[in-house]
C-alpha cells in the first residue's frame, strides 16, 4: 500500500495522543499512522478499540529512550513526520519522581530528535517533507498572578515543576536541533485539557470517580490556583492544523480563553454530576476537603491563543458548560474503563490483542 504520508505518533496509547490518533487515522486514510507508545501505567489500547482494525493504523510498543530502536523504526515505516507527545505527564508524580520525569521527557525526546535527525538526512530529500512536532505545555512559562497576564509565544521559560522544568528542557533541545542541524520542527504549547479517556489522577476525572464513589474531594491548598481548560478534541484539531499548515521553526500556543478557579470548578463539576446521577443537585458538596497545598505550585495559567487562531484559523468549538457535561457523562458511562485502568485489566487487553 502507497501512503502519501508516514506520521509516527509518540504516546498515541495516552489520554491526548490517543484523540490525535483517532482524529488522523479517520480523516486521512491515505495517511499511515504509527503509534508508539511504551504503554506506561498511563497508556492504554482500549482508548484505540475502535481505531485497531482501521488498515492505515499500526501499534508498535516501544520506548522513546530506545535509541536504536527508533532509528531501526523510523526507518523501517519510512516514517516524515513525528507528533511527539509522549511524557510523563503528572505534576505530582514529577514531585515525588523527578528521575523518571527526566528520563522519558528529557533524554527520550532526545532520542527521538537524534534519531530523526540521522534517518532523515540520510535519505535521498534529506529534511525536506519532514517535520518534528514536539507537543509540549503552557506550564513551561511558569505562572502568572491573579491580577492579569496571559502567556504569550514570547514569554520568558520559567518552570517551576520538575514535570514543567522536564517539558521546557525538552522544548530547548527540539529548537536546539532545528537552529544548529536545521531538523524541521514545529512546537504547540497547550493548556489544561479535560474530556474523555483522561487518566483518574488529573482533577476532573479524579473528581468525577470521587463523587460518583463518595469519597472526598481533595481540593489544594484554598482551590484558588486558576487553570485555562481546552477540550482534547479541540486540542487534536489544533494539532491536525498545525501539522498541515503551521510554520516550520514557530511554536504556537494553544489555549480555550476559558480560566477557573479550581473551587469554582468544583462546585460545578458537583452541580453537574449529581444532576446526570439524578442526585439531589449539590448534595456532594460535604465531600469537598481542603487539604495541603501542592509543593511549588503555579497560582494561575492563561494562555494568549491569537497567534494560532489568526494565522491558522483555529479556534476552540465548545463551551465549556457543554463540554464538562459531555465529559461527565462519558466517565458515568465508561466505569467500566475507569476500573480497568485502576486495576492493571488492561494488560490483559494488551495481551489478549498483540500477544
Ligand atoms: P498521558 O500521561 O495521558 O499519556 C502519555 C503517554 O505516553 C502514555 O500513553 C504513555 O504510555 C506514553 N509514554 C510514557 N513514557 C513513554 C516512553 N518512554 N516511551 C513511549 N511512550 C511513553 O499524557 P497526556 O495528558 O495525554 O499528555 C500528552 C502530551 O501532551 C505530553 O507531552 C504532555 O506534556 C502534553 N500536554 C498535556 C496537557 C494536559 O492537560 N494533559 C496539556 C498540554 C500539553
Ligand atoms: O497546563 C497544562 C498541564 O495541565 C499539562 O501540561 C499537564 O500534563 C496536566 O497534568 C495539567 O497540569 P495541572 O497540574 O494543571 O493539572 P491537574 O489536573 O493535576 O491539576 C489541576 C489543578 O487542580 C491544579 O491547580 C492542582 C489542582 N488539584 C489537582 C488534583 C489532582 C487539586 O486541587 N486536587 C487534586 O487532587
Amino acid at each position: 500500500m502507497h501512503y502519501e504520508r508516514k506520521i509516527l505518533i509518540t504516546g498515541g496509547a495516552g489520554f491526548i495522543g490517543s484523540h490525535v490518533v483517532r482524529l488522523l487515522a479517520t480523516r486521512y486514510p491515505h495517511y499511515h499512522i504509527i503509534n508508539l507508545d511504551k504503554l506506561t501505567y498511563a497508556g492504554n489500547l482500549e482508548n484505540l478499540r475502535d481505531v485497531e482494525q482501521l488498515p492505515n493504523y499500526t501499534f508498535v510498543r516501544a520506548d522513546i529512550c530506545d535509541h536504536e530502536r527508533m532509528l531501526e523504526l523510523l526507518a523501517h515505516y519510512e516514517v516524515d513526520g513525528v507528533v511527539h507527545l509522549a511524557a510523563e505527564s503528572h505534576v505530582d508524580r514529577s514531585i515525588r519522581d523527578p528521575f523518571t520525569f527526566a528520563r522519558t521527557n528529557v533524554m527520550g525526546t532526545l532520542s527521538l530528535l537524534q534519531a530523526c535527525s540521522r534517518v532523515w538526512e540520510q535519505s535521498p530529500e534529506g529534511y525536506r517533507g519532514k517535520l518534528f512536532y514536539h507537543v509540549s505545555t503552557d506550564e513551561v512559562y511558569g505562572a502568572l498572578p491573579l491580577d492579569g497576564g496571559m502567556f504569550t509565544e514570547q514569554t520568558s521559560y520559567d518552570p517551576h515543576s520538575p514535570y514543567s522544568a522536564s517539558k521546557a528542557s525538552s522544548d530547548h533541545f527540539v529548537r536546539a536541533f532545528h537552529d544548529t542541524y536545521g531538523l524541521p520542527i514545529v512546537i504547540t504549547n497547550c493548556s489544561n485539557n479535560y474530556g474523555p479517556y483522561q487518566f483518574p489522577e488529573k482533577l476532573i476525572p479524579l473528581f468525577i470517580n470521587n463523587i460518583v464513589q463518595g469519597r472526598p474531594l481533595p481540593v489544594y491548598g484554598r482551590g484558588e490556583n486558576v487553570r485555562d481548560w481546552l477540550y482534547v478534541e479541540d486540542h487534536a484539531r489544533a494539532i491536525d492544523v498545525v501539522l498541515h499548515r503551521g510554520r516550520v521553526g514557530e511554536t504556537y500556543n494553544i489555549g480555550g480563553h476559558n480560566e477557573w478557579r479550581n473551587i469554582d470548578l468544583v462546585h460545578l463539576l458537583i452541580e453537574t454530576t449529581d444532576r446526570l446521577l439524578g442526585r439531589p443537585v449539590g448534595s456532594s458538596e460535604g465531600l469537598i476537603s481542603y487539604v495541603k497545598d501542592r509543593a511549588g505550585h503555579d497560582l494561575r495559567y492563561a494562555i494568549d491563543a491569537s497567534k494560532i487562531e489568526q494565522e491558522l484559523g483555529w479556534k476552540p468549538s465548545l463551551q465549556f458548560a457543554q463540554g464538562l457535561e459531555l465529559t461527565v457523562r462519558w466517565y458515568l458511562e465508561h466505569r467500566d474503563w475507569v476500573e480497568h485502568i485502576t486495576s492493571g485489566v488492561y494488560g490483559e487487553y494488551y495481551q489478549s490483542v498483540y500477544g
